[in-house]
């Protein structure tokens, strides 16, 4: 079973990249399990010092929890032509660690807008030796919809076959390596 996790990087209860990463994991095919994660918010503020026997629960689990993973899956909107501070941050605590190192890691978009943020969030992965799947990106424009339309976007056939072959696509891109 190839397990795979999912990150929104919103925080917000009506997120369009929370609904689409929660899609993702409802349409995943088989052989393969997308798990969301969920702890964005409760993770500390990013600080060197706190590592290494320091790291608070929180970043220990996040960290635990994408080294057990077979690949990522990001999906994160754009606060001021940046990468939102809760990603970043999650992201921070990844740096330092083995736990991104090569990991399989592909972005899917939820707003056709966003290219700052998705280039930025790219170059920071790439850097910390993600290993990025680019071949395929994912979108599915749910920008400025409401929580009854974007329900009705995700459940739509042609959406979900979209996000499976996309997952099927990042599956084999994971197989092989
Ligand atoms: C503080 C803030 C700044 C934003 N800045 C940008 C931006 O620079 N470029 C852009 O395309 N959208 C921007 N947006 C719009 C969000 O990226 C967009 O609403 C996105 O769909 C929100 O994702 P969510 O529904 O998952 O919360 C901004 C939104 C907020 C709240």
């Amino acid at each position: 079973m190839i397990e795979i996790i999912a990150i929104s990087g919103s925080l917000r209860a009506g997120s369009t990249n929370s609904a689409l990463v929660a899609a993702l994991a409802a349409n995943a095919p088989a052989g393969c399990r997308v798990e969301v994660y969920d702890g964005l918010g409760r993770l500390p503020i990013f600080n060197p010092d706190d590592e290494g026997e320091r790291t608070p629960p929180e970043a220990a689990a996040l960290i635990e929890t994408i080294t057990r993973a077979n690949g990522v899956i990001v999906s994160c909107p754009e606060y001021a032509h940046g990468v939102p501070g809760g990603m970043k941050n999650a992201l921070d605590w990844l740096v330092s660690r083995d736990a991104a190192v090569g990991k399989p890691a592909m972005l899917v978009h939820a707003s056709p807008r966003s290219l700052y943020a998705r280039a930025a969030l790219a170059e920071i992965m790439r850097t910390m030796s993600f290993a990025i799947y680019e071949e395929r990106a994912l979108e599915i424009a749910l920008l400025g919809k409401k929580p009854a339309e974007v329900e009705a976007i995700l459940a739509d056939p042609a959406n979900r076959r979209a996000m499976r072959a996309a997952i099927e696509a990042f599956v084999g891109f994971i197989g092989g390596r």
